[in-house]
């Protein structure tokens, strides 16, 4: 393991994790983000690697990340270096932030398990042991959690505990499909595998790294294991309304980046065009004061260039990931013959279940409309997903 008396280089550019590291890989990389913890790192460090060291056959190291601390706490982790070969330090005078500094550490890290735990002994070591278990069994990810059996806070004040279970509800309601999966995802403890998060560009703000990961990693299967969060016993926490504000501006990041690369929001999009483009058509078709068509003869060429103008867009931007680039104008026409079927049957669908709705159930008209035009956009999704756009053609 490399013994290192001098700072690591700062990895620059975008904040991603290469998917193997060009040294041999070990099991372990722990990063230990700090900022003025002068006070609590030298009994952190060694406290953490009597822990590791305990654990049967762990290789691992512990990376300290460090933002140029005024009171020299890079200086003193370099310190250690020499009694304990494990610890590798990372002095940051160019970027600041605990959850850049976690990302940094990680992007230097050499290996399979990438982890990250707070260095002001807030959060105990001996659950590592715990968390390194679960890894061994599979998890993709393995966070400390507060929330969970054994878990909780101290020493808190209602008024901590009230702020911290709110910032906790917004993130539900704006990120429910993140958010949910993890009883405490506030939580800045805990480990995942590299090739979850290899390759994948991280943009966090502030000190939320476990949304980020678990929004933009593959991660499927999460073990979470109850810790108390100790009162900080020396220092000073850096948390400001600052931070909450980066949180609310982190969480609504995610979620328009979430929402532009949904597949589904894409199709509802285009779905909405198509209605625009049909109504459009229908009126210039069959008002009396324009063509002054038929209905039914109208509302066919509309339905059918709204379902082309559809197709077009599903297959240049809502789909484009799946086709592959050389595509012929013949397969392209093929999935337009798919796609058209598929939106006819849509429409029976919706027929059917409108008359159902109507005419045997006694829904007010408009109501049973809508659901029904959800129903069928579900329909249109999936189906289309899986047999129109089923793989690269
Ligand atoms: N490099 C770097 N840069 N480290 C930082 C920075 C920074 O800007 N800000 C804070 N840190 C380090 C601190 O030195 C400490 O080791 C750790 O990050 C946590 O910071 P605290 O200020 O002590 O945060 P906290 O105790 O209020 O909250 C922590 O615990 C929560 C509960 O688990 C955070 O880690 C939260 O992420 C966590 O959810
Ligand atoms: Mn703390």
């Amino acid at each position: 393991m490399t013994r290192s008396s001098i700072p690591i280089p700062v990895p620059d550019g975008p904040h991603q994790v290469p998917s193997s590291s060009t040294s041999s890989l070990i099991e372990l990389s722990l990063v230990l983000p700090t900022f003025n913890e002068a006070r609590n790192i030298k009994t952190t460090l060694h406290t953490v690697h009597a822990i590791l060291n305990s654990i049967p056959n762990l290789t691992y190291e512990i990376i300290v990340v460090d933002d140029n601390s005024p009171d020299l706490t890079w200086q003193l982790a370099l310190d250690e270096c020499s009694t304990l070969a494990e610890v590798r330090v990372m002095r940051r005078t160019t970027e600041s932030g605990l959850a850049t500094a976690v990302i940094r550490g990680w992007q230097a890290a050499n290996g399979n398990i990438l982890a990250v735990m707070d260095s002001d002994l807030q959060h105990p070591p001996e659950v590592l042991a715990q968390l390194v278990k679960a890894m061994r069994s599979g998890a993709d990810l393995a966070a400390g959690s507060r929330h969970v059996e054994d878990g909780g806070v101290s020493d808190w004040s209602y008024v901590r505990r009230l702020i911290s279970r709110t910032a906790q509800l917004i993130g539900l309601v704006l990120l429910p499909e993140v958010v949910g999966r993890i009883a405490d995802p506030m939580s800045g403890y805990f480990m995942l595998k590299r090739e979850a998060i290899a390759g994948k560009t991280l943009n966090p703000t502030g000190y939320k790294i476990l949304i980020e990961v678990l929004a933009r990693g593959s991660i499927s299967r999460i073990s979470e294991v109850g810790y108390v969060f100790c009162e900080r016993k020396e220092g000073e926490s850096k948390v400001s309304a600052t931070i909450y504000l980066q949180y609310l501006q982190h969480l609504f990041r995610l979620r328009i980046g979430l929402l532009k690369e949904s597949t589904f929001a894409r199709f509802c999009l285009v779905g909405l065009s198509g209605v625009a483009v049909d109504m459009l058509l229908l009126f210039l078709l069959s008002d009396p004061s324009m063509l002054a068509w038929g209905l039914t003869r109208s509302k066919i060429l509309s339905a059918e260039i709204a379902i082309g103008n559809n197709f077009l867009w599903n297959d240049s931007w809502t789909f484009a990931s799946r086709v592959s680039p050389g595509s012929s104008m013949r397969s392209k026409f093929h999935r337009f013959v798919k796609f058209n079927s598929i939106c006819l049957m849509g429409l029976i669908i919706n027929l059917v279940l409108l008359n159902v709705m109507f005419n045997l159930l006694g829904m007010n008209r408009y109501l049973a409309n809508g659901i029904a035009i959800g129903l069928t956009t579900f329909w249109n999704y999936f189906v289309n997903k899986h047999l129109g756009w089923r793989s690269s053609q």
